[in-house]
């Protein structure tokens, strides 16, 4: 685990991080996101030692970063810069080599390693390893970047906008293939971007930075919920939540208080209830909310009046749980079936409902901008 314990760091007099107190848990993929000049780097650089704390304590599993010597600080830490960060005069075997040399690996131990690493980010050793980094693309760099940071095989990974200055293509391949590095070697990886998306995509929490102090650390999708000021609605974007269909769930978007009667009612009173709500259909739930089934008007009618409602509850509807996503919601629902969606706890209690009409308004308002009052009539034109 890192630990930040209200950590000041400044350049000159100048204070750049304020405060900062903060736990990354170990295998957790953690995002720094800020504007430009926000103070990312600098938190990422004193946690590999490149900066001096101007008060508050910085650690590693219990140990003083302070503390960690020159040599042991490439098997606790790698690091990946922007574009890569190779040195030009050097191969790309000579690169990845570095930091295991600074470890004081032997050189059987390294050579084979140099090998692995770069089958592990996709680029053939023999092609490769002779290359000098002028000889490479963008991505190419920096994978071998990656293949550096990860050769000592360090617990935790430091990275920072790695993949910002390549092509879309390329840039979304190492994302997958950090995510996939991440996952299967369970390392602790701190990356830093100004790309929400990216951040979105990757981070098990995100920890939003503001002038050199944090003013939100949670996971994407309480922040793309809850975001906690105006700086961070800004960095996510009106229709960003829209863009993450799964992190919508049915419970952000259900209506409350179905219409519904309690188990152990008539027929009579059944359609008296559907009749006085103009619907067609009723939830039916026992004492305890607990959700039982539906009974539809078509089946009720010509039956007796006096028998229980719950004898004539239909098969041919669907529920979600509250936690199910919009995603999910809109892949199972049957569009044939007409009639209310129960939305229930995961112990089967009703919480609220969704009907296709209300999932359509609520999916066209990412289309449609909030309107003011006046501006409620009017031509609408194509805007392009
Ligand atoms: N070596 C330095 N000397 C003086 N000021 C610096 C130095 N490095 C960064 N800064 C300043 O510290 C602030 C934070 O920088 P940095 O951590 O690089 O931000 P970010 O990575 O979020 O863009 C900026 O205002 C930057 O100008
Ligand atoms: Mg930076």
């Amino acid at each position: 685990m890192i630990v930040f314990d209200k950590v000041r760091i400044a350049y000159k007099d100048r204070p750049v991080l304020n405060d900062v107190t903060l736990k990354i848990e170990d295998g957790e993929f953690f995002v720094l996101i800020g504007s430009s000049g926000c103070g990312k780097t600098t938190l990422l650089k004193s946690i590999n030692k490149l900066l001096p704390l101007k008060s508050g304590s910085l650690s590693i599993n219990g140990i003083p970063v302070k503390d960690v010597t020159v040599q042991d600080l490439p098997k606790m830490v790698g690091y990946v810069v922007q574009s890569g960060g190779l040195f030009p005069h050097m191969t790309v075997e000579e690169n990845i080599a570095l930091t295991m040399q600074i470890a004081r690996m032997s050189k059987g131990e390294i050579q084979e390693r140099v090998d692995q690493m770069l089958r592990m980010v996709n680029l053939d050793p023999d092609i490769y390893r002779n290359q000098y980094p002028s000889q490479l693309s963008g991505g190419q760099q920096q994978r071998v970047g990656i293949a550096r940071a990860f050769a000592a095989d360090p617990p935790i990974v430091l990275m920072d906008e790695p993949f910002s200055a390549l092509d879309p293509v390329t840039r979304s391949e190492l994302q997958n293939e950090i995510h996939y590095l991440h996952a299967k070697d369970k390392k602790t990886v701190v990356f830093v971007t100004h790309d929400m998306d990216e951040a979105i995509k990757l981070a098990d929490r995100i920890c939003m930075i503001q002038n050199g102090r944090i003013v939100q650390c949670d996971t994407p999708e309480n922040i793309l919920k809850h975001p906690a000021n105006q700086y961070v609605m800004e960095f996510i974007g009106a229709n960003r939540l829209w863009a993450n269909p799964n992190y919508i769930r049915a419970a952000d978007i259900m209506r409350l208080h179905p219409i519904c009667i309690v188990e152990g009612r008539t027929v009579i009173q059944a359609m008296q209830i559907m009749r006085h709500n103009g619907v067609d259909s009723l939830l039916v739930v026992d004492k305890k909310h607990m959700l039982l089934g539906l009974v539809r008007l078509e089946d009720l009618i010509g039956k007796q009046g006096s028998d229980v409602v719950e004898t004539y509850l239909t098969d041919d509807y669907i529920a979600v749980e509250g936690e199910t996503s919009l995603k999910e919601i809109i892949s199972t629902i049957d569009y044939g079936v007409s009639g209310v969606i129960p939305v229930i706890s995961h112990s089967g209690v009703l919480l609220g409902y969704l009907t296709k009409s209300s999932l359509l308004a609520t999916m066209s308002k990412q289309f449609v901008p909030e309107r003011s009052e006046g501006e409620r009539s009017g031509v609408i034109c194509p805007t392009n």
